[in-house]
């Protein structure tokens, strides 16, 4: 396993944000560290369309919280944890996929935890998980679906911004989270609603 899927340090933080410029098929633009601890990008939603829109994304570091035992993760089952406080819209997934994920950890790159609020208006994506996809979704109020494969980005639906993604570290069998990838719904910041 390398050192930085170990380590997701600051340059592991500006890798996620090269993987979202371009695999994702999002320009990236206005690349700006403001504080060290805080990095935001900014990204295109539906580039190329009259839609277009350029939307911020955060990538902010918090205290490590243990969540996980990678031994007892299980394929395509999800674990759920609360992060990074026991707030509103806190509640978030873990799971194992079986396949190479964007800021995915692991020998096979392949377990990744995201937040469960969706980010048009806050429906829970609770139990939403789809195996076959990789995606979790379709959200019980407007029906948008998102690509856990690909950072959280939508697959489909009203929402225009990707589901936050917790940012995780690996230490032996145990998994941290450390920071968010993304803002979650209903908060300024991830720390204050
Ligand atoms: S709240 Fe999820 S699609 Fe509207």
């Amino acid at each position: 396993m390398s050192q930085d899927l170990q380590k997701p340090t600051g340059e592991r933080r500006k890798e996620i944000a090269k993987e979202v410029g371009h695999k994702c098929l999002v320009s990236r633009r206005n690349f700006l560290i403001s504080t060290g601890v805080t990095t935001t990008i900014m990204i295109t939603m539906n580039p190329g369309t009259p839609m277009a829109e350029e939307v911020p994304a955060q990538i902010t570091e918090f205290p490590r919280k243990l969540i996980a035992k990678m031994s007892e993760l299980e394929l395509d089952k999800p674990f759920d944890f609360s992060y990074p406080d026991e707030g509103e819209h806190a509640d978030s997934m873990i799971v194992k996929m079986g396949v190479k994920a964007g800021g995915g950890i692991g020998e096979g790159q392949d377990v990744v935890a995201f937040n469960y609020a969706c980010t048009h208006q806050g429906g829970s994506l609770y139990d939403s998980y789809k195996p076959d996809t990789k995606s979790l979704g379709a959200c019980p109020l407007h029906l948008s679906t998102y690509d856990l494969t690909r950072h959280g980005i939508l697959i489909s639906g009203q929402a225009y911004q990707s589901l936050p993604q917790v940012l995780l570290e690996l230490d032996g069998d145990d998994i941290y989270a450390t920071g968010i990838f993304g803002l979650i719904f209903g908060r300024k910041d991830n720390l204050h609603g």
